[in-house]
């Protein structure tokens, strides 16, 4: 049961097709709405004059590309979708489409690494067959929506954290990774990276990693272990490989020379590691855990930004930054217009101005439809953050909407 959603150039594109979106930046196409049925003839002579740039055709909305080649169907016999589903559709934006169907590869991607842990626990060769196609089925879900992908990582419960951050700072790696310039097989050494960085977490007791308090001196040393551990874990496995390896060993370390556990600084700490510490750090303290509750997205950044003097690479920082957003998904904004919303992604130009979902008005809370409203147009803008608790908003549910 594979993914219903398919890369193909545009020019592949056919009659009774359904877009979900076009890649790059959609105002670049002369087509007003990101996600459509290819019902006549002009949408598609418009489309295939996009040429190589690729779409992401969605094979359970409509056709997909298999079947005799018809190179150019009369639009007149070409019903609109002759085979779509006649199962009543919850009604859902594409937003929230792209959100439950990246749940269920988290929860495939959550399994794949708990049976690592439980191998390296059991001190058994790690079951790695299937990752690269885990790894692909996340890098698939970025590349079509890196704020729902990145979403669902990030909200966890406190107890299938360690599988969940493995999967997260897999799937934040990959998205800085594309931003950076990673592509290929490169991207699926990042994901495999991420995903086995705290395998060595197995050599660490399970009472320190969930202490509800300060860790003592000996406590404290056997978490710094950590990545030793997993490094000896790793060199035993042939499909590791050297940047899983080096990740896993150096995650900890930073730029000052003050990390663990070999107060590398600089230039010595190589790239990929230096990209693990901050998806690391972003991942861990956004997350829930026994001893404290998770930070806010745009919190966490702000006080990232404030360690990044030696902790953190200046340019993989700000890269990272530009990724998350000063707005990340499920940020609860107020608007100059006094009404409460949403952010869903970020837009290709200023990290101020979002893609929001309008919730309601302000104080009096009436509902407004739950409309999608680019910030860079510039119709309104954004003036503060609101708390969602304070509010009663399970971000969650609003962002599967
Ligand atoms: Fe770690
Ligand atoms: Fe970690």
């Amino acid at each position: 049961m594979g993914s219903p959603l398919k890369k193909i150039p545009a020019s592949r594109a056919m009659l009774g097709m359904y877009v979900r979106r076009i890649e790059g930046k959609w105002r670049d196409h002369p087509f007003w709405r990101r996600s459509f049925l290819v019902a006549d003839a002009e949408a598609l002579k418009l489309l295939r004059a996009l040429g190589r740039q690729e779409i992401w055709i969605d094979t359970h909305k409509g056709l997909d590309e298999e079947g005799p080649a018809s190179p150019q169907p009369s639009p007149e016999l070409a019903p609109a979708t002759p085979d779509a589903p006649s199962a009543p559709e919850v009604a859902r934006s594409d937003f929230g489409d792209d959100i439950v169907r990246a749940e269920a590869i988290r929860d495939r991607a959550k399994l794949a690494a708990k049976a690592l842990f439980e191998d390296a626990r059991m001190g058994r060769a790690l079951r790695m067959e299937n990752l690269p196609s885990v790894i692909e089925e996340v890098d698939n879900a970025i590349a079509l929506n890196p704020a729902a992908m990145l979403s669902v990582v990030r909200l966890k419960n406190k107890d299938d954290y360690t599988y969940l951050h493995s999967v997260a700072v897999a799937a934040l790696m990959m998205a800085l990774g594309r931003r950076l310039g990673f592509e290929g097989a490169e991207l699926t050494e990042l994901g495999l990276a991420g995903l086995l960085h705290d395998i060595g977490k197995v050599g660490v007791p399970d009472a320190t990693l969930n202490k509800p308090g300060r860790l003592d001196p000996l406590e404290w040393a056997s978490v710094r272990q950590h990545p030793q551990i997993g490094w000896d874990i790793l060199r035993r496995e042939s499909a590791a490989g050297p940047m899983a390896l080096d990740v896993c060993l150096h995650h900890h370390e930073k730029t000052d020379g003050s990390g663990y556990p070999h107060k590398l600084g600089g230039e010595a700490i190589s790239r990929v590691a230096r990209m693990g510490a901050i998806c690391d750090v972003y991942d861990a303290i956004t997350s829930d855990r026994p001893y404290k509750r998770g930070w806010e997205p745009a919190e966490a950044i702000r006080r990232m930004a404030e360690w990044q003097e030696g902790h953190f690479d200046r340019a993989i920082f700000h890269a990272f930054v530009k990724l998350i957003g000063i707005y990340p998904t499920g940020t609860l904004v107020r608007l100059a217009s006094d009404r409460l919303a949403m952010v869903l992604s970020q837009s290709g130009g200023s990290s101020l101005t979002p893609t929001v979902r309008l919730l309601c008005t302000l104080p009096d809370g009436e509902p407004l439809d739950s409309m999608e409203m680019e910030l860079e147009d510039g119709d309104d803008r954004i003036v503060g953050i609101e708390d969602p608790a304070q509010w009663n908003f399970q971000v969650p549910q609003l962002l599967r909407a």
